[in-house]
């Protein structure tokens, strides 16, 4: 395997809107993210992925880009954005921002061309069908809910949307829309950026010609599955990106791949893969259901161990996966990895370095460093996701009550996420002096960067030695590029694996609030992290505490 500058890097990803509001508007912003760059410096980030902040409606947002050369006021300028890649720059920190191009906004100007003339030089950027009465051009169900298609307003055409309404599909088979793409590509790194976050990129290749598939719901429609597995060759347009634009600058590129193949693996994220790394869904997908939210089956301690030891080994000799507990899409991972009721800061640790002690790319979402939570939902009119939204329609037509279907928008809300970032316990967590945009975790009075910086036992101190350890000269070769080998599979709730390179390390935790023993095989030399300030041990029998987790460097 070749080496590359970010194999080392841990990153962290900013949502922008919740981050830090500089100007009490209520919504955060670039000043907000320059100001609070030493903090990131100091925990020891890398890596900084930004979503995105260009110009936008906002429908999903900013995931529907109406201007890709702008930033969106709301956020800032362009000043800023280059003040913040070079503020950054000086703290050996680099900017990544989303690539959002599987579709744009609806308010971007291709499309409102293709409006004034679907059967002009702009119609060929998206998906157009003649509208027929009574049928859709196909059966496929947004992500977001309700059919794919739209009328193209003022036109007899309907327009392909696989998420929103408001985010029309670009139509990547036509090279004058990949020409734009990569334009815009370049025209970023040339202002001094690491790279990108690659959204949604799966959903580029479509399978042509368009039909329909088996209906999966009383609805008569099928997820968009359907139509990705049987889409081909959609290497030929990322091997085109990767050359006509990350390559060149040897950028970092990190994708949002689902339902990849598994032979593609080397294509994807080999020594010259499309894209320099994957994240690993393994474990957010896990009892996922085309049915919707509200039959997902919740994960275990031992399904958790056992999507992230399968992701390992998918990979293992190919190439790094970008590992997360969480992000801007998700609940936030200690509500969701944690049984209920044991959510604690022993837990939070926990999760922690099992998860970060993996082979790949750690991600942080903003708040994760903190141990932040689900935030507590009283009404759906609260809720600004619209996924959510959707969710929510959907349990109440499988038959659930309001009540119920609330309690499970609230477990899987994409707004747990993006709750303001909690920094004191001050008025609205110190986000900002205004009226947050997004109501704050009540819980901020005790979760907050303040409260935590300071403490040696903190959430955050943890997460700065996990930092730590793996930027240690000492270790760092084998953190980074050791093998992982799993160990102890079968012993219930528990989760241990070796990563071995220079050292061996044994990284295990008892994900229970039980205690439970191991017996090392050797003894170990030394002890790299532990949350607990003791080992309660009798030779090589070590009795783990509740949520314990150790990283020990054993003897070789
Ligand atoms: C990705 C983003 C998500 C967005 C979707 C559509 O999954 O992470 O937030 O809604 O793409 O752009
Ligand atoms: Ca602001």
């Amino acid at each position: 395997m070749i080496k590359k500058w970010w194999h080392d890097k841990v990153a962290y990803q900013i949502y922008p809107k919740s981050f830090y509001d500089s100007n009490g508007d209520g919504i955060g912003d670039i000043p907000g993210i320059i100001s609070k760059l030493d903090y990131l410096a100091d925990l020891g980030i890398d890596i900084l992925w930004l979503s995105p902040c260009y110009q936008s409606p906002l429908a999903d947002q900013g995931y529907d880009i109406s201007d890709y050369y702008n930033i969106d006021p709301r956020f800032g300028t362009m000043e800023d954005m280059e003040q913040l890649i070079a503020e950054a720059k000086k703290r050996n920190i680099c900017i990544l921002m989303d690539l959002v191009v599987n579709h744009c906004s609806d308010e971007h100007e291709w499309f409102q061309k293709a409006c004034q003339d679907p059967e002009g030089k702009y119609g060929k950027y998206f998906y157009l069908r003649e509208k027929k009465e009574g049928k859709l051009p196909t059966n496929w169900r947004s992500y977001f809910g309700g059919p794919a298609w739209d009328d193209l307003p003022g036109t007899d055409k309907q327009y392909l949307h696989v998420f929103h309404k408001k985010q029309p599909d670009l139509n990547w088979e036509n090279p004058e829309v990949r020409e734009e793409i990569y334009k815009n590509i370049n025209w970023w790194l040339d202002k001094g950026l690491g790279g990108f976050r690659i959204d949604a990129i799966s959903n580029i290749k479509k399978a042509l010609p368009f039909h329909d598939y088996e209906p999966d719901r009383e609805d008569g429609l099928c997820s968009m599955d359907a139509m990705l597995q049987e889409a081909k060759g959609i290497g030929v347009f990322l091997g085109e990106m990767r050359d006509r634009t990350f390559k060149k600058y040897d950028a970092f590129a990190v994708g949002e791949v689902f339902n990849e193949k598994i032979e593609e693996l080397p294509e994807f994220i080999g020594d010259d893969g499309y894209f320099s790394s994957m994240f690993d869904f393994n474990e957010t997908i896990f009892g996922g259901s085309e049915k919707g939210w509200y039959d997902t089956t919740p994960i275990t301690p031992d399904d958790y161990k056992k999507c992230c030891f399968d992701a390992q080994a998918k990979v293992a000799n190919i190439g790094f996966l970008s590992n997360i507990i969480e992000n801007h899409d998700e609940p936030r991972g200690v509500s969701r990895y944690i049984p209920e009721g044991d959510c604690c800061i022993e837990s939070k640790k926990l999760l922690a370095a099992l998860n970060f002690m993996l082979r790949g790319l750690p991600f942080i979402y903003q708040g994760q460093e903190l141990g932040m939570e689900n935030v507590p939902i009283a009404s759906i009119d609260e809720v600004d996701d619209i996924a959510s939204h959707d969710e929510y329609q959907v349990a109440l037509e499988a038959g659930l009550s309001p009540d119920e279907a609330l309690k499970i928008v609230s477990k899987y809300s994409r707004d747990n996420a993006r709750t303001p970032m909690q920094w004191t316990d001050g008025t609205n967590a110190g986000f900002t002096t205004g009226t947050p945009w997004l109501k704050v975790n009540p819980n901020y009075h005790s979760i907050n960067v303040a409260a935590q910086i300071e403490d040696a036992d903190s959430i955050y101190s943890f997460y700065k030695k996990l930092i730590a350890l793996r930027k240690n000269p000492i270790y760092k070769e084998t953190i980074v590029y050791g093998a992982l080998e799993p160990v102890w599979v079968e012993q219930h709730n528990l989760m241990a694996y070796y990563r071995k390179g220079e050292q061996i390390l044994l990284v295990v935790g008892n994900y229970q609030r039980e205690e439970q023993e191991i017996t090392l095989p050797k003894a170990y030399k030394d002890v790299l992290l532990n949350n607990y300030h003791d080992i309660a041990k009798e030779n090589r029998t070590i009795r783990l505490h509740a949520y314990q987790v150790l990283v020990l460097e054993m003897c070789m």
